[in-house]
């Protein structure tokens, strides 16, 4: 009886200290919500999500012809759209080239591509949705949420 009584208050212990566990737990995970500034955060990617969302369509109707439905392009005539060091590095350029076409000489991962893709006729916001798609698919991870009004700014 004695030894029982010994362990009671240790057992209270490891209870109390359990429930405190608990509280913390829930404190942190509630936390974030509280800062400003992790909302603005979390804007800004339920936008870019939306815009991938219809990107996604976009791409599957228009683009996935060439550059195929993994990005990887088609070998020495249709430039990859995944893993690309010509759309990391030429963010610009490739907004341009969905806006009004592209022709010319370019290189693509040490690939040199001198063919045409003609003007897809989209609209700023459809340029805008299928621009953050393929900045972020595939293991694509090239920058933030393009917007409607960047692309309308980009003319050559
Ligand atoms: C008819 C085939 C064709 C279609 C359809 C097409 N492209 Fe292209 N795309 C090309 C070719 C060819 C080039 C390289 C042009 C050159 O050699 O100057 C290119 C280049 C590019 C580039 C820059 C180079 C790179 O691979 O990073 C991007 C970005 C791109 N296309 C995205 C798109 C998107 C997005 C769509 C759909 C909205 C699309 N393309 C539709 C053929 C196509």
């Amino acid at each position: 009886m004695k030894n029982i009584l010994k362990l009671l208050p240790i057992l209270c212990i490891v209870l109390s200290c359990n429930s405190d566990k608990k509280q913390e737990k829930t404190a942190s995970t509630s936390q974030p919500k509280e800062l400003s500034n992790d909302t603005a955060v979390d804007q800004k990617s339920d936008q870019l999500k939306a815009s991938i969302k219809e990107g996604k369509f976009i791409y599957n109707d228009l683009c996935i012809t060439c550059h195929m439905g993994n990005g990887e392009g088609v070998q020495r005539a249709f430039p990859p759209v995944a893993d690309s060091d010509y759309l990391k590095n030429n963010q610009e350029a490739s907004i341009l080239a969905i806006k009004n076409g592209m022709s010319g000489e370019i290189v693509v991962n040490g690939i040199t591509y001198n063919s045409a893709m003609a003007p897809l006729g989209l609209s700023n916001e459809e340029v805008a949705d299928v621009m953050n798609y393929i900045n972020h698919s595939w293991g694509n991870d090239y920058g933030d949420l393009i917007t409607p009004q960047e692309v309308a700014k980009i003319t050559e």
